[in-house]
């Protein structure tokens, strides 16, 4: 299905095709209305087509690919693309050291020291400050009336990010970490600025756009940041500690690591903006699939209130919500050189889309794949072949497993301690651009109906 092909002549690369409108309506039709975008262009394309989605002369293609096979080989392979390469107009957010931007040795070296802090056992010490930010969260909600469900989200996610990166503090307060951050991430999370985002503007022109104001909230977030390094390493007590922030200070105690304080600042704002939006998009996603089928959340519920208060249909209601509405569409990458898949020809520098979207709605892999059903997970863990909201292989998303405890234990705890309901029967939401993600368009519009004490 996928070979590689190194010899290739420029004059035989061929790419599948796509719409043919300008390329400025096809950038504004995917920054506005993605979903309908890539299921119209799959219906009439099949499952490779190609978008011009970057505005400006000469700007490449990009080839989106809803066949699972290829998909898994292209994100699997680190040696056929690369990633970090792609990201180089995001330096302003993450910082050019960040694991983002890295490939190769560096990108392998940079994940081995981040993902110990994001395993199993270190991570269930979080369970109960979630389960504390949850409930005050659920204890501003009002009752009887309709609300949007997705900023308080937002808040109990990024305290529990702080939380994991941060642990206890020596000189800067998490609240004070947490303001930084929504400080320098807020002007984002707007809806013209997300869809500026998701415009694929040159990188020359991003980078100028957004350098001036986001340097200067960048310098008072890094500020924090750097406060809290130099008290911790004064401190000398970095063994007892088990957050993501210790971990690196340790490590960059042997100098074969090249850990600089640089990185360990990049690494860190890296996982507080990554660490949060799609987590409560995701959640707030799972509330409106829920609102919007009584049946499965009154099995939640259920289960959840029950005396062993269990958490498998907890757990399979996350995974169909990834499957159905994954926050991140898909992945992206660059070619290292060319390769033959579905008769096309793909030369070296083409960027290519593995589509997570689209790979969960195929009705090959899941039968009615546009309807909410938790019980194709029940007690199996999702197939890594074609269940892709985390992306996989090498660059697989490094806080997965916390991203998943958030879910599970925030929609644990909301179903334990309310009941809500949709607005009204067969009331949908659509989806809108928030920040890198996608979140329902209305914020999670729901009523709440009971709410129990602590
Ligand atoms: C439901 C929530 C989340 C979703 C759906 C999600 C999804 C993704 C996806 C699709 C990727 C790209 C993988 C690729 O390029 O192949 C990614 C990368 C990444 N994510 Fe997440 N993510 C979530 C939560 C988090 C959290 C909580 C953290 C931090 C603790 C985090 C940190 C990262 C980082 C650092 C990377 C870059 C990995 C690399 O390049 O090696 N994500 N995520």
């Amino acid at each position: 299905m996928l070979s590689p092909n190194l010899t290739l002549p420029i004059s035989k690369c061929s790419f599948p095709p796509g719409p043919r409108s300008p390329q400025v309506i096809q950038a504004l039709t995917w920054a506005l209305r993605p979903h309908h975008y890539l299921r119209t262009c799959q219906r009439k394309f099949g499952d490779l087509f190609t978008l011009r989605l970057e505005i400006g002369l000469g700007a490449p293609p990009c080839v989106f690919i809803a066949d699972p096979e290829v998909a898994l080989r292209l994100i699997r392979e680190p040696t056929l693309t690369l990633a970090g390469d792609l990201r180089d107009s995001n330096a302003m957010l993450f910082g050019k050291h960040s694991v983002l931007l890295a490939d190769g040795a560096d990108h392998l070296r940079q994940r081995r020291a981040l993902l110990p802090a994001f395993q199993g056992s270190r991570l269930s010490a979080q369970r109960q400050a979630i389960i504390d930010g949850t409930d005050r969260a659920i204890d501003s909600w009002p009752l009887q009336q309709e609300f949007s469900i997705l900023d308080s989200l937002h808040r109990v996610a990024l305290e529990g990010i702080v939380g994991a990166v941060f642990g206890s503090y020596e000189a800067v307060p998490p609240t004070e970490i947490a303001r930084q951050v929504e400080n320098f991430i807020g002007p984002f999370s707007n809806r013209g600025a997300s869809i500026a985002l998701a415009l694929a503007l040159p990188s020359s022109v991003r980078t100028a756009i957004s350098r001036r104001p986001l340097a200067r909230r960048r310098r008072a977030m890094d500020a924090a940041i750097l406060e809290e390094v130099k008290a911790r390493r004064a401190a000398g007590n970095l063994p007892e500690n088990s957050d993501v922030l210790s971990d690196l200070l340790i490590a960059a105690q042997d100098p074969s690591n090249g850990i600089t304080t640089e990185l360990i600042c990049d690494e860190v704002r890296t996982l507080l903006l990554t660490g949060h939006g799609s987590t409560a998009n995701s959640l707030a996603w799972t509330i409106v699939h829920l609102a919007e089928n009584p049946a499965s959340l009154e099995r939640l519920t259920t289960e959840v209130r029950s005396e062993r208060g269990g958490l498998r249909y907890a757990e399979a209601a996350v995974s169909e919500s990834l499957r159905l509405t994954p926050p991140l569409l898909g992945v992206q990458r660059k070619l290292t050189a060319p390769i033959e898949t579905h008769g096309y020809l793909l030369p070296a520098q083409t960027l290519v889309a593995p589509c997570a979207y689209l790979i969960h709605r195929r009705e090959d892999r899941y039968p009615n794949p546009d309807g909410f059903d938790p019980d194709r997970f029940l007690n199996r863990e999702p197939d890594p072949g074609a269940w892709l909201p985390f992306g996989g292989g090498p660059r697989r998303c490094l806080g997965a497993p916390f991203a998943r405890l958030q879910l599970h234990t925030m929609l644990a705890r909301i179903c334990e301690r309310t009941r809500f309901r949709a607005l009204h029967p067969g009331y949908q939401e659509a989806s809108r651009r928030q920040g890198l993600s996608l979140a329902p368009a209305a914020g999670g519009r729901v009523i709440l109906t009971e709410r129990v004490a602590r």
